[in-house]
């Protein structure tokens, strides 16, 4: 499973480039105004420090202009991949960008259906977006466990984007669920490695090798 960071924050970017474990970076436009910088300086920034993919969603709700954006977006870096909404305007951009070769991930998507469209319309990535389910009393990992069936009944090979993630239990059920990726808040992924016996085994190995006297170097 690929584990992309969730933030338009670089400076959390830099803390989590060389963890080992870092696969890409999406944005949106909250976590854009959250950072209060300009969006493409943003983008900029980001794929000077990573070369793996970036999402970067366009402002357009009609296709004409998506399209027009997605033009100027693609051209800020190679690693740049556009991100639609799952709409009829979303999925026609979609279809042309895919045609030229330019990657997309397809947004805010909540339904099987809009899974199938994205799939359909060469969508690189779909992104379910898993807390948010949660947050109206459905089950958004149901949501990704389906897209996993459908998409292997017919080979598609859009990855699914496991996004909203709000907790670690939702990584490892997304995991689980067969999402490809995961798009993980830096606070969510501070908390992945976490375990209580972890530290208790390890206040008792300090201890005890304390105890030995002896040095490794
Ligand atoms: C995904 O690409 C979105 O940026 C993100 O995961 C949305 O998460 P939220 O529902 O916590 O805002």
């Amino acid at each position: 499973m690929k584990f992309f960071i969730d933030t338009a924050d670089v400076g959390e970017i830099k803390k989590w480039a060389d963890s080992g474990f870092l696969d890409g970076v999406t944005t949106n436009p909250s976590l854009v105004a959250k950072s209060g910088r300009d969006f493409l300086d943003v983008i900029k920034e980001i794929c000077g420090l990573i070369e793996s993919p970036v999402s970067a969603e366009v402002a357009a709700l009609d296709h004409a202009t998506m399209l027009k954006e997605a033009m100027v977006l693609k051209d800020i870096a190679p690693n740049v991949v556009i991100k639609l909404p799952t709409t009829l305007d979303g999925l026609k951009t979609c279809r042309q960008l895919t045609d030229m070769g330019v990657d997309t991930n397809l947004t805010l998507c909540f339904s099987t259906n809009q899974a199938l469209l994205a799939a359909k319309a060469g969508a690189t990535y779909i992104s379910p977006f898993i807390g948010r389910l949660d947050d109206i009393n459905l089950d958004g990992m149901e949501l990704i466990r389906d897209i996993r069936t459908v998409y292997d009944n017919y080979g598609f090979d859009t990855e699914i984007l496991a996004a909203s993630i709000r907790t670690p239990n939702h990584v490892s059920e997304a995991a689980l669920a067969g999402a490809d990726v995961a798009t993980i808040p830096a606070s969510t992924l501070a908390k992945l490695a976490n375990h209580p016996l972890t530290d208790k085994g390890l206040d008792a190995f300090v201890a005890d090798w304390k105890s030995t006297g002896q040095s490794i170097l």
